[in-house]
């Protein structure tokens, strides 16, 4: 299994370009089985995740044609594809819920395994069940497995979502596309990546209208050939934003809208950060003495995000006196804690808030990755301690990452990959 090896502290400085976004690129690849025409997909990351959706599809009978860089992906679907998704390939990525919306809508029946929990929370589908079925998808689960099916064409109809949800308000924008008639999604995510799949599916001719939570989609009967670009990923510029400022770094972070991370830059603003944002680019320079933050909590969108919340909370450990992190989303993402508490954090968990007190140094230590966002959390950690460190079971972080450990050496930091 492959590991890194850094030696910190590291001062980081230079410049990055932020690659395209993991989570804005998932539901766009769903989406591309409504066409019966070309798709070409630009600016995806190469990122595990990124090829496990892109097999998904050729399992379920798309072609792929990927470009040399394999960041372009042309997709051609057959005229009858399949509709099976199996549990080997969803259990790798839950983002594969993604294909239940549009294969019903576009081929009336699915069969997908249903995604189990995952180390950070139970992360149940039950409100991607429900929407679907109110736009007329019938359902039971078998066996692990959703058996789903229409009769013919979803209907168009009005749903309002008990809680937010980024997936569940993903795979009903998707099925409602195809479907007869008006559906009205209320109470639904609005996150940047959301945003960036309407986007994409109304360039292809899709309607879909936005106010606040509320989406209408008029459904339409076929899409039209379409050309895309993925947006940049917030999260990735987020970390590297968190990075410049755990010792007094300074960076420019090219290619993101800063628009779509304001929450978290005003956070950084607090810590003693000073930024500079352009239309696309970023330029943050670390305080000389972090100030610490009583009261940060992880929200839906245009809250702080909880992809940022294990990078902050290195930040937070870093920070002059006492901070506070209460996690919103997810029951179960404070499973860097142990981690860093390896390296010298001081750090208590009460339910769903982490108590920081803030410490002088961190001191190299060998660490163990658990999830996507608390791998790079463990990295930022480890360019901030003295020494060696190592940090085991990056295949966490090379599901989401892309091209993390180059784009770090290139701002200073010392980074090695052992296979
Ligand atoms: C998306 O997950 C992202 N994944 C996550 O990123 C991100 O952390 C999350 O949104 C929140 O922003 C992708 O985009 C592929 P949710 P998703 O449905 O859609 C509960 C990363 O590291 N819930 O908004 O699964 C759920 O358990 C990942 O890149 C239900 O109870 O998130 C959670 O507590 C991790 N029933 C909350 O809602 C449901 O049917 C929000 O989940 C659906 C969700």
């Amino acid at each position: 299994m492959d590991k890194f090896l850094i030696n910190g502290p590291c001062k980081i400085k230079g410049n990055v370009s932020i690659s395209g976004s993991k989570n804005a690129s998932l539901p766009i690849l769903a989406a591309t089985l409504l066409f019966d025409k070309p798709v070409v997909i630009k600016n995806l990351p190469r990122v595990r995740d990124i090829n496990t959706m892109l097999n998904l599809l050729k399992s379920l009978g798309s072609k792929i044609i990927l470009s040399r860089d394999k960041k372009t992906a042309k997709i051609i679907n057959k005229k009858n594809m399949k509709t099976f998704a199996s549990y080997s390939l969803v259990k790798t990525m839950r983002g594969s819920i993604l294909v239940l919306g549009p294969l019903i809508s576009k081929y009336h029946k699915s069969k997908i395994s249903l995604p189990g929990g995952c180390l950070i929370g139970a992360r149940p589908v039950n409100y991607h069940l429900t929407a679907l079925k109110k736009l007329g998808m019938k359902y039971e689960l078998k066996d692990g497995y959703i058996l789903a099916k229409s009769k013919g064409k979803l209907s168009g109809t009005t749903i309002n979502f008990p809680k937010i949800s980024v997936g569940a308000t993903e795979n009903s924008i998707i099925a409602a596309c195809l479907a007869k008639g008006k559906t009205i999604l209320k109470n639904c995510a609005i996150e940047p990546e959301i945003k960036d799949l309407t986007n994409f599916l109304n360039k292809a001719g899709a309607k879909i209208k936005w106010k606040g939570r509320v989406c209408k989609i008029i459904g339409v009967n076929s899409l039209n050939q379409t050309e895309y670009s993925v947006m940049a990923d917030r999260i990735m510029a987020g970390t590297f934003c968190i990075a410049a400022c755990l010792n007094q770094g300074s960076l420019e972070i090219k290619n993101l809208n800063p628009k779509i991370i304001n929450s978290e830059l005003n956070l950084l603003k607090k810590v003693g950060a000073r930024i500079k944002t352009t239309e696309n680019k970023i330029l943050i320079k670390g305080p000389k003495k972090i100030k610490s933050i009583k009261n940060i909590k992880t929200k839906e969108f245009p809250g702080v995000a909880t992809d940022l919340q294990s990078q902050l909370m290195v930040l937070m450990c870093k920070a002059n006196g006492k901070s506070t992190i209460t996690e919103n989303i997810f029951e179960n993402r404070f499973m860097h804690v142990a981690e860093l508490r390896r390296l010298g954090a001081k750090i208590n968990v009460k339910k769903n808030q982490a108590i920081i007190r803030g410490v002088n140094k961190f001191v190299a230590a060998p660490l163990i990755s658990s999830d996507l966002r608390g791998s790079i959390a463990l990295v930022l950690a480890a360019i901030s301690a003295e020494g060696t460190s190592r940090v085991d079971r990056i295949y966490h972080l090379d599901r989401g990452a892309e091209n993390f450990e180059n784009k770090l050496k290139k701002i200073g930091v010392k980074i090695k990959r052992l296979k």
